[in-house]
């Protein structure tokens, strides 16, 4: 009997150990990245053996930067620190959880091909690379991050999208309550592919690689007149395609090259901007900033993408150059401010929405 209840108590001690909680109730799990029996990472199975040196390569930069920090664990996760070394947080969904993704993927793919134009409950405020011939290995910017107000299954976002037609990563933050149930500003990832699409860990297309900062955490820095909080992101293709978050520039996950079957390589399309969606007669909500109906061309008041930047065949981070701007609708705008100093190429975008269709 006693032998009995002190493996019980070892069972819940190990149980335990694997779950972690974050201040904001949600429950994670620990997973072991090289294990795996939880996920079944079938794209995974002929890529173990080169993601470890993958992982640690570098586009070439031409100078450097400051850095600030976006995320602090011990801000987030009730233990301080995430998972212990060699796992990675997973979040615990719930039934509800996932039936909710599963309408926020159907929303999110109901839509559109880039540049052209199509009213259908999804709106746009993008700059896009122009020639479909270039060959990108990534693109970055500096994100300024914002709280628009949704309500029911509306979305608004802001961010980077590198394609190669049937392929593309998304990433940014959106305020999507459909997928997360609350009204946070939240860093998100939209990965898609021939075979399937999702939103952040939820297939298995993206590994998220670190003990501490796991996809669909809330950005509390939200920008104000006075101050600006910028979202830092950088889509790599070296191999596989990394995601690097904040001024550091840490990975914080991949996409296995054969996840993709175009985009495994490269890209030839990367876009910065925003992207809202409203059901049918159902007035659009703000994007950006949303402070007014048209920009002010002033980065205390409009949202921008800042430093955007594109990653070139032989992966040098570079200005992104031969742009085009974008907008479906007049409620929301885009100005491509074009290379504003030595280092920038600024894009501002928004608008307060209110579009109620045709
Ligand atoms: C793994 O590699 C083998 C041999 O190269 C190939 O036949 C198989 O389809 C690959 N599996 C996956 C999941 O890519
Ligand atoms: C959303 O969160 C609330 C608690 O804030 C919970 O009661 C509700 O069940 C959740 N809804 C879904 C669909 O998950
Ligand atoms: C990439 O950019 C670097 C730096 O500007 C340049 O030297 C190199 O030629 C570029 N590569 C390609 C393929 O354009």
């Amino acid at each position: 009997m006693k032998k009995k209840m002190s493996v019980l108590f070892v069972a819940i001690l190990l149980f335990l150990w694997s779950l972690i909680w974050t201040k904001y109730g949600d429950t994670y799990d620990c997973i072991n990245l090289y294990e795996r029996p939880f996920f079944n990472y079938h794209s995974l199975k002929n890529h173990t053996y080169d993601f470890p040196v993958r992982y640690t390569s570098n586009p070439k930069r031409i100078r450097g930067q400051k850095s600030s920090q976006l995320f602090n664990p011990s801000n987030f996760w009730l233990n301080g620190k995430g998972c212990p070394l060699g796992m990675v947080p997973i979040r615990r969904n719930t039934m509800a959880d996932l039936k909710r993704a599963k309408l926020a993927i159907e929303i999110h793919n109901s839509k559109y091909k880039p540049l052209t134009i199509d009213k259908r409950g999804t709106h746009y405020a993008i700059v896009g690379t122009k020639n479909k011939n270039n060959v990108y290995h990534g693109g970055s910017a500096s994100i300024s991050i914002y709280n628009p107000k949704v309500k029911g299954t509306q979305y608004s976002s802001a961010r980077i999208k590198v394609q190669n037609y049937p392929d593309s990563i998304e990433v940014g933050w959106t305020v999507n309550p459909t997928l997360y149930n609350d009204t946070r500003t939240r860093l998100y990832t939209f990965t898609k592919t021939a075979k399937s699409s999702c939103f952040d860990t939820l297939c298995n297309s993206l590994i998220p690689v670190r003990t501490d900062i796991p996809l669909g955490i809330p950005l509390e820095s939200i920008s104000t007149p006075e101050q600006q909080f910028d979202l830092q992101l950088m889509l790599f293709c070296n191999g596989n395609w990394f995601l690097k978050f904040g001024q550091d520039e840490t990975v914080i996950g991949f996409w296995p090259k054969n996840v993709f079957t175009a985009l495994g390589d490269s890209a030839n399309y990367v876009e910065w901007g925003g992207e809202v969606f409203s059901p049918p007669g159902v007035p659009s909500p703000p994007m950006g900033s949303g402070y007014s109906e048209r920009l002010e061309e002033n980065t205390k008041y409009d949202a921008y993408c800042r430093q955007i930047k594109t990653i070139n065949e032989t992966d040098y981070v570079v200005n992104a150059v031969d742009t085009e701007s974008f907008s479906d609708i007049v409620q929301y705008q885009v100005i491509d401010e074009g290379r504003v100093g030595a280092d920038q190429h600024l894009v501002l975008f928004g608008g307060v929405g209110g579009y109620i269709g045709e």
